[in-house]
C-alpha cells in the first residue's frame, strides 16, 4: 500500500514538487492525500492543483493562539490520514503543537546538519549565510521528526554537502536543496519499510548549565533498523 501523507507548505513548494515528480515517475510510493498551506499566497499550491491534490489554507493569523491553529491543522490531517501515515513539513514555517497521536508522525527537513544552524529564525538563506560566516567546510540537510520545538526532534537521516571556497549563500542553498531532494524520499522509504525506531537515550550536553553527570537528561533518538 502507498504510504499516506499530508504535506504542509508555506512558500515556493519545491519540496512538494519533488515528491509529486518522484511519485509520478514511480520512484516513491506515497499517496499525497492533502496539501495544507499556511499562507493563501504560497505559490507552491499550484503544484498540488496541477496534480489534482486537494489543498486547504490554514493561516495562524485566523486563530486565537497556536493551540487553536494546530488543532485545525491536525483535524484536517485526521480526516485524510485516519490514523495511519505521516505529516510531511515541506518548507513549512509555522511551529505546531503536535498532538500525542502524531508523536513521531510529523517530519521536517532542515537545510543544515542539525544541531548546527537551526532553531527559531533559521530558515531560508539565513541558514546558509550563517554556515558561510562560521566557515564550516561541510553543510548538508537533516530529516527529522518534528516535536514542539524548532528543529529539535529525533534525526532520521542527514546528507552532507561540501562547502566550496567560492560559495555564496545562494550557491550553497542550491547544492543543499539537491541533497534534500534525495534525503526526504529516502526517509519516507525507510518509514514505509518500518525501519525507523525511536529510542530513549541518556544525554549529557557538555558545558550545559545545570547538567548533572549523575542524572543525565533522557532524549529520544531515531535508529535505522537493518533490512
Ligand atoms: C528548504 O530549504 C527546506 O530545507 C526548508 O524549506 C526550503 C524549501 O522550501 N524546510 P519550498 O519547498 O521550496 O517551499
Amino acid at each position: 500500500m502507498s504510504l499516506p501523507i499530508v504535506v504542509l507548505i508555506s512558500g515556493t513548494g519545491r519540496t512538494l514538487k519533488n515528491l509529486i515528480d518522484l511519485k509520478e515517475r514511480g520512484e516513491l510510493d506515497v499517496d499525497i492525500r492533502l496539501v495544507i498551506s499556511s499562507s493563501q499566497t504560497a505559490s507552491g499550491m499550484q503544484y498540488a492543483e496541477q496534480a489534482n491534490i486537494p489543498v486547504e489554507v490554514v493561516q495562524s493569523a485566523d486563530y486565537q493562539d497556536r493551540a487553536a491553529f494546530s488543532k485545525q491543522v491536525f483535524m484536517l490531517c485526521n480526516q485524510r490520514l485516519r490514523g495511519s501515515g505521516y505529516v510531511v513539513m515541506a518548507g513549512y514555517l509555522s511551529l505546531l503543537d503536535i498532538p500525542e497521536n502524531y508523536t513521531n508522525r510529523v517530519l521536517n527537513i532542515h537545510p543544515s546538519l542539525i544541531p548546527s544552524f537551526c532553531g527559531k529564525n533559521f530558515y531560508g538563506l539565513r541558514v546558509h549565510e550563517e554556515a558561510l560566516r562560521r566557515g564550516v567546510k561541510i553543510s548538508g540537510c537533516t530529516v527529522h521528526f518534528a516535536n514542539n520545538e524548532y528543529d529539535a526532534g529525533p534525526i532520521i537521516l542527514q546528507k552532507a554537502v561540501p562547502v566550496l571556497e567560492d560559495d555564496d549563500s545562494k550557491s550553497l542553498q542550491k547544492r543543499v536543496l539537491e541533497a534534500e531532494f534525495e534525503a526526504y524520499p529516502e526517509a519516507l522509504r525507510l518509514l514505509a519499510a518500518n525501519r525507523v525506531e525511536v529510542v530513549n537515550t541518556p544525554y549529557l550536553a557538555e558545558n550545559q548549565e545545570g547538567t548533572n553527570p549523575n542524572e543525565p537528561r533522557v532524549i529520544q533518538i531515531a535508529r535505522i533498523k537493518k533490512c
